[in-house]
């Protein structure tokens, strides 16, 4: 548990209450939790008493297929804002998290033994929701910003020779996991115009977009393209909380119609009805805006604090980014040190990271770590950094 209280039920069944896997002594830089103390809870409490007051019964009725219009409506407004343009309505799908968003867009658009091109490396969780579908994973290679442009072209044409099409390019051009790099607008447009020019659809993982510590990023691939082509998935589970399981995507209206008259929400009705009926009133009176500085401003010394730890405890033959938003530190160790041995001595000394293979499709990031800096404090950070440089003199290699 998370919280240290204990909960009686989930401790009699023996099953725990979080995905989050709390160990003492261990700071888990491995995963991509926002910090539970920077939820929050107390104005989710009053606007769920307020929902359930305004709407009644229909709180707890079978949604609208779509989403809850006063959530749609009010996104539509933000992401005028924080991004390039804003959707219409029509072309907002409200979904079970970022995730259900893409598991509904590959469920529209793939059958199983299709192709489907991700960057490499990726947000692992991704790969294995193509694969969960019997998709063929291709990986496209990436450089310091983001997938290269020539090796997506080289990779769409040797398909193309071998009869095959595939059918979606999963990528994260805004704070990418794991490397927290920023594909530059330059590359955005050349990508979209290659996408169209192919027949290719990309499916855009905005998940980080709201969470930028400097300069904000440049427009989606989704405001930037022909309707059609990008179908953009987000999220507020780093912005107000995962559990509520509360994401969207954004798509041409045929797409969003589509889904809206597909099997699961025409049985089930509008996914998130509750928890996007609670945010919608949430947002009211610029609540997100306000909470969202915030979370920059408490992201950002967390980052720092990391950065800065990390900088004064390992040499500087270690290449280490400052990422300009979401969760995640990427670092680059000198050749002739393991990634695998840094490991085994971080957990030894009570912290731990993920080693770069896990975001790989090509196994040739043996010396590469991601260290995620949302969950915890900036002292422990600097502790989890001075542990890490402890750990990595331990590792060295011996000659
Ligand atoms: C790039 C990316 N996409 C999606 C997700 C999952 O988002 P959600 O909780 O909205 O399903 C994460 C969470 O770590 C992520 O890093």
């Amino acid at each position: 548990m998370s919280g240290g209280v204990e909960d009686p039920v989930a401790a009699a069944l023996a099953l725990p209450l979080v995905q989050f896997d709390a160990r003492p002594d261990v700071i888990d830089l491995g995963w991509g939790h926002p910090d539970p103390q920077l939820l929050p809870l107390e104005e989710l409490r009053t606007a769920a008493d307020e929902a359930a007051r305004r709407w009644g019964p229909d709180l707890y009725a079978y949604g609208f297929a779509q989403g809850p219009a006063p959530l749609i409506e009010w996104l539509s407004n933000r992401l005028g804002e924080v991004d390039g343009r804003a959707p219409d309505p029509a072309s907002i799908v409200i979904t079970a998290g970022a995730s259900g968003a893409f598991d509904m867009v590959i469920t529209q658009s793939t059958r199983p033994g299709d192709v489907a091109l991700v960057e490499s490396p990726t947000y692992h969780i991704a790969v294995k929701l193509l694969r969960d579908h019997g998709l063929e994973v291709v990986p496209i290679r990436r450089d310091a910003d983001g997938p290269v442009l020539d090796a997506l072209s080289g990779t769409l044409d040797e398909l193309h020779r071998a009869g095959r099409r595939p059918s979606l390019f999963y990528t994260i051009p805004t704070f990418h996991n794991p490397t927290g790099s920023v594909l530059p607008l330059d590359r955005r447009v050349e990508l979209v115009r290659l996408a169209a020019s192919r027949g290719l659809l990309i499916v855009e993982d905005d998940a980080y977009r709201e969470l930028s510590y400097g300069e904000p990023p440049p427009p989606s691939l989704w405001s930037l393209a022909e309707p059609g082509s990008v179908v953009r998935v987000g999220s507020f589970s780093k912005t107000l909380a995962p559990g509520l399981r509360l994401g969207f995507l954004t798509g041409e209206p045929a797409l969003t119609a589509r889904l809206a008259q597909g099997g699961l929400l025409d049985s089930g009705g509008g996914i998130g009805h509750i928890p996007g009926l609670v945010v919608a009133v949430l947002a009211e009176g610029g609540f997100y805006a306000r909470h969202v500085e915030r979370l920059r401003s408490a992201y950002r010394e967390r980052r720092d604090a990391l950065v800065r730890g990390l900088s004064e405890a390992l040499p500087e033959t270690v290449e280490l980014n400052r990422p300009e938003g979401g969760f995640f530190l990427w670092l680059t160790l000198p050749e002739d040190h393991a990634v695998s041995r840094l490991l085994e001595h971080s957990r030894a000394n009570g912290v731990s990271f993920m080693p770069g293979n896990a975001f790989s499709l090509t196994d040739n990031l043996d010396a590469s770590l991601r260290l995620s800096f949302s969950r915890y404090s900036p002292d422990q950070l600097a502790e989890a950094a001075r542990r890490i440089g402890a750990s990595y003199a331990q590792a060295a290699p011996t000659r």
